[in-house]
């Protein structure tokens, strides 16, 4: 029996195609794990009013954790449409099954490193060495929306400033919550040695909520004199990132503002084709790259694997293979480097597998 049981999910559109780069690179490096396929996606959406089957769910829940490709989402009435015929009409809800995988694993971590790896031509400044956590659970995310105001709101004290034709979302924030991902953060700061933690927020608007969050982060904070703790509001961190990258090193922040923030690091050492996920709970966790499907490169094997390779990298520290993962990292940063093997979002012609087997071919 293999040391490892992993949920494989590649997805669909290029999902598919990025699974398959990783998988050449664990098993490269020996990795002894069994990867058990899980149906998500698109197509069984289409076909079964649900991309996150119940079955996808159990083959999880035998596993130590699970890899994610990416999948296809698209708006609500193309949603509707796309339903085969004996499925239209019934009440079905497309929601992200991503989102749904993070809140029912409560997997609350999303871990987000952004280097910028030497070499790369895509880089915005070199040195770039940024990791966000954002909360992965609540926030914005918790999906709890109206389309019309429902009558009983107009009751309580305040609300009758909601215009009567406006659409509310409503965005919850805990202290546990935001407790638990600020210790994360500065746990993670210890433990790799880094120097600052930045909270990031917008509590001079959003005074409840952020007002939750920040007070959280500073009672935190206290347990860790030896990491600087700064704070910066979302608008102005947009800002001060792209003016002094250098100066930041763990951000932690709500879901929706890390959900920003995190893809603008991203773009700041090479965009969609670097940015890796890893989404973290206290027992299991499933591994992603940032970036969606992107339908329009499908099937032609030419996107970027690196951020998929990354996130690869990232569940092997996870798993307590650290030498494992270190030696993932230093073969994607000599491919970098020598910038032989490139796809197009770099410059190059290479396709997607053969980046993989040039990393490969470095372990
Ligand atoms: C991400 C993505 C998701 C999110 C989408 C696909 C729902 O943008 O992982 O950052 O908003 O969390
Ligand atoms: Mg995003």
């Amino acid at each position: 029996m293999a040391k490892y049981k992993i949920a494989w999910l590649p997805g669909d559109g290029i999902g598919i195609e990025v699974a398959e780069a990783a998988r050449i690179i664990l098993d490269r490096v020996g990795l002894d794990a069994d990867y058990i396929h899980g149906d998500i996606g698109w197509e069984f959406w289409r076909t079964e009013g649900d991309p996150l089957p119940q079955r996808t769910l159990d083959v999880m829940a035998k596993t130590d954790c699970a890899f994610f490709g990416a999948i296809t989402s698209k708006g609500k009435d193309v949603a509707d449409k796309e339903l085969i015929p004996e499925l239209q009409g019934k009440g079905y809800v497309y929601r992200s099954p991503i989102v749904r995988l993070r809140q029912l694993l409560d997997l609350y971590i999303c871990l987000r490193p952004c280097k910028a790896y030497p070499g790369n031509p895509l880089n915005y400044k070199e040195g770039i060495d940024l990791v966000v956590f954002r909360e992965n659970t609540e926030g914005m995310y918790i999906g709890v929306e109206y389309a019309q105001v429902p009558e009983a709101f107009y009751q309580v004290p305040g609300m009758e400033k909601i215009p009567r034709d406006a659409a509310v979302s409503f965005r919850a924030i805990t202290p546990g919550s935001s407790e638990r991902i600020v210790r994360a953060a500065f746990e993670y700061a210890r433990q790799h040695g880094r120097k600052g933690v930045t909270a990031v927020h917008k509590a001079n608007v959003l005074r409840q909520t952020d007002g939750v969050f920040m007070e959280a982060a500073r009672k935190v904070a206290a347990d860790y004199p030896e990491i600087e703790f700064g704070n910066a509001n979302i608008d102005a961190m947009g800002m001060w990132l792209l003016k002094n990258p250098l100066n930041y090193d763990v951000i932690v922040t709500t879901n929706l503002f890390g959900d920003i923030i995190s893809d603008l690091c991203a773009q700041m050492v090479g965009g969609l084709g670097f940015g890796c996920s890893g989404n973290i709970g206290t027992d299991y966790a499933v591994f992603e790259p940032t970036h969606g499907s992107a339908p329009k490169y499908e099937g032609q094997y030419k996107v970027n694997p690196i951020a998929t390779i990354l996130a690869a990298k990232m569940m092997l520290d996870w798993l307590a293979e650290g030498d494992k993962a270190a030696q993932v990292e230093g073969a994607v940063a000599e491919v970098i480097a020598e910038g032989k093997v490139r796809t197009y979002d770099m410059g190059g012609t290479s396709g997607t597998l053969d980046v993989a087997r040039a990393i490969a071919d470095k372990l």
